[in-house]
C-alpha cells in the first residue's frame, strides 16, 4: 500500500513517517507540505507535482486548502484518512460530498482510549440525567491552533446524545454570567507547554463529582491509530468511516 502524507514535516507527519519506515505492508512514497524538509522520500509543495502511485493519503496538516487534497484524492480514486481538526461547516459538507466518491476516514481522535471514553460519557450522561452538570476541560500544547479541540467537541456530542441533545455548549465563562443554567455544557480550553492532549468530562452533582478522563502521553498513540486506519481503509468502497467502524 502506497501512502502519501500531507503535513509530513509536522509533528504528526513525522511520527507517522517514522512508524511506517519499519512497516512491511505499507510504505510512504511521498509527502506534501507547505514547508520543505530533507527526507528520503520526495516532499512536494503542490499536489500537481506528485508523480507517485498513491493508494491512501494520511492528512495531518491544516484545514486550509482542503479542496486541493480532496480533488487529488477524487482524481486518483484513493482513500483518505483525515486526522486534521478545525474544519468549518462548509469543509464538513465538502468532506461528505467527497465520501460519495472515495473512501474517507475522519476522526478528531485516533486513540482507542478516547473512542471508549465517548461510549462511557454517553452512558454516564444518560444514567445521571439533569441532576448532574457536565463540564469538559481539554488541555493541549501552546502551538495548537484550534479551540476547543476536535476531541472535546466529539465528547460533547456524545454527552449530548446521552441527554437527548438537550444541552447547549457554553465556551468558557467571563464576567457576570449569572447562575449556571441546567442545559449548559461547559467547554474549557487550556493551552500551555508541550501537553500532548488531556480531556476531562466532569459530571457534577450534589456533593459528588464523577470525572472521566483520558491522557495522551505521546503523539505515537495517534500515529499508530492513523496507520491502522489507513490499512483498514485501503480497498474499501466510497463512504465516510470513523473509529467506530474500525473497532467493530
Ligand atoms: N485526529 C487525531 O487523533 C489528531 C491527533 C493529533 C493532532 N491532530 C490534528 O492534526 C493536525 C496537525 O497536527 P500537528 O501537531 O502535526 O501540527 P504541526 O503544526 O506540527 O504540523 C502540521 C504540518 O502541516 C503542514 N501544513 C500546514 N498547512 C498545510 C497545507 N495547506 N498543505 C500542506 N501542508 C500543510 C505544516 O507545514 C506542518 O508541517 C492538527 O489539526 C491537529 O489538531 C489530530
Amino acid at each position: 500500500m502506497n501512502v502519501l502524507i500531507r503535513g509530513i514535516c509536522g509533528k504528526m507527519g513525522t511520527n507517522i513517517y517514522e512508524l511506517l519506515s519499519g512497516d512491511g505492508d505499507a510504505k510512504v512514497v511521498c509527502g506534501v507540505d507547505v514547508v520543505k524538509k530533507e527526507l528520503p522520500v520526495p516532499v512536494y509543495t503542490d499536489f500537481n507535482e506528485v508523480k507517485e502511485e498513491v493508494d491512501v493519503i494520511i492528512d495531518f496538516s491544516s484545514p486550509d486548502a482542503l479542496e486541493t487534497v480532496l480533488l487529488f484524492a477524487e482524481a486518483r480514486k484513493c482513500g483518505i484518512v483525515l486526522g486534521t481538526t478545525g474544519y468549518s461547516e462548509a469543509d464538513l459538507k465538502r468532506i461528505e460530498m467527497a465520501a460519495r466518491r472515495i473512501p474517507v476516514f475522519k476522526t478528531a481522535n485516533l486513540s482507542i482510549g478516547v473512542n471508549l471514553m465517548q461510549t462511557l460519557v454517553r452512558q454516564a450522561a444518560q444514567f445521571l440525567g439533569d441532576q448532574f452538570d457536565v463540564e469538559i476541560i481539554e488541555k493541549h500544547h501552546n502551538l495548537k491552533k484550534d479551540a476547543p479541540s476536535g476531541t472535546a467537541l466529539m465528547l460533547a456530542k456524545s454527552v449530548n446524545e446521552g441527554r437527548d441533545n438537550a444541552l447547549k455548549e457554553v465556551y468558557g465563562r467571563q464576567g457576570m454570567v449569572g447562575a449556571r443554567e441546567k442545559n449548559e455544557l461547559g467547554m474549557h480550553a487550556v493551552r500551555g507547554g508541550t501537553i500532548v492532549g488531556e480531556h476531562e468530562v466532569l459530571f457534577c452533582g450534589e456533593d459528588e463529582i464523577i470525572t472521566i478522563s483520558h491522557s495522551a502521553r505521546s503523539k505515537r498513540v495517534f500515529a499508530a491509530g492513523a496507520v491502522k486506519a489507513a490499512k483498514w481503509l485501503y480497498g474499501k468502497p466510497a463512504g465516510k468511516y470513523d473509529m467506530s467502524d474500525l473497532l467493530t
